[in-house]
């Protein structure tokens, strides 16, 4: 009989519900949703006490978002979620800069600096020039591509993270290529750190063992006319952290060289060439 839960059909129960003249996207992924979530209540035989855990877990997790705290983002990340979708949503060729995650520390409009200027303005850290060149797939060079850089300072904060300690835009910026596809600029070798982990996320990896640190990194956005948006990081090959980012976003063809050099603009060098794929 249509309509009456069971615990057996209690996703088709719910999903019955469904209007049939809603948005067919709405209603194939709501469908879909609520199946898995069913199954996953069947398969632990989920106990009234861990349901209520679970509604108090995204309580707190909500309770603590702000403009500048986004925890269920957090959630996502630690959980693996935001690199699965960011993995379904860039599948791309051989050769081309694979993606990954985001964060939640990007800041548009970033000073627009000229190729070769410094980003780091709390002069602490160890300098580093990056360089390199944006290409197509056939190793053309992409002029008028547009290279957000950010990355956090010495002592693994964001400039957004310490709006009283550090100065605004520290170790950030953007360079336009020109027609040799080429950029250049100096930041800092960035350092591990972790991501905030005072709130529930916090509590959440405390509880499974895991430690809240990302492996060194800087941070990319690239964009061309005519290609598809990059949004990357590279990073730094000795971190001890590399095998266990806490948000999964390493990739291994996203692991820089970082070279000390003597005499030369900065005390380490890390070429990478961005890849980017046509629309
Ligand atoms: C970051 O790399 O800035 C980041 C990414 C995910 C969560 C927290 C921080
Ligand atoms: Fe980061």
């Amino acid at each position: 009989m249509a309509g009456y839960f069971t615990e057996e059909g209690s996703a088709e129960a719910v999903n019955a519900r469904m209007d049939e003249n809603i948005d067919p996207r709405l209603a194939e992924v709501m469908a879909c949703l609520v199946r898995h979530l069913h199954a996953f209540a069947k398969e632990t035989q989920l106990t009234q006490a861990e349901w209520e855990y679970g509604i108090d877990f995204l309580t707190r997790t909500g309770g603590i978002c702000s403009g500048e705290r986004q925890e269920f983002i957090l959630l996502s990340d630690t959980l693996g979620f935001s690199m699965l979708v960011d993995a379904i949503n860039n599948r791309r060729p051989p050769g081309a800069t694979e993606n990954t995650v985001l964060g939640p520390f990007h800041v548009a409009g970033a000073p627009i600096r000229q190729m070769g200027d410094g980003i780091s303005l709390d002069g602490k850290g160890e300098s580093c020039l990056y360089e390199g060149r944006v290409v197509d797939l056939d190793g053309r060079p992409i002029a008028g591509a547009r290279i957000d850089v950010w990355s956090d300072n010495a002592d693994g904060f964001y400039d957004v993270q310490q709006p009283d300690i550090q100065p605004r835009w520290n170790n950030r910026g953007v360079f336009v290529t020109g027609p040799d596809g080429a950029y250049r600029f100096i930041g800092i070798k960035p350092v591990s750190y972790p991501i905030p982990d005072d709130g529930p996320v916090g509590q959440m990896l405390g509880h499974l063992g895991r430690h809240p640190y990302r492996p060194a990194h800087m941070h990319y956005i690239v964009t061309a006319e005519g290609h598809q948006g990059l949004v990357t990081h590279t990073f730094v090959g000795d971190d001890p952290y590399l095998g266990s980012d806490t948000v999964f976003g390493v990739k291994k063809t996203l692991i820089a060289p970082f070279e000390r050099v003597a005499g030369g603009p900065a005390a380490w060098r890390s070429p990478f060439d961005f890849v980017l794929v046509p629309d």
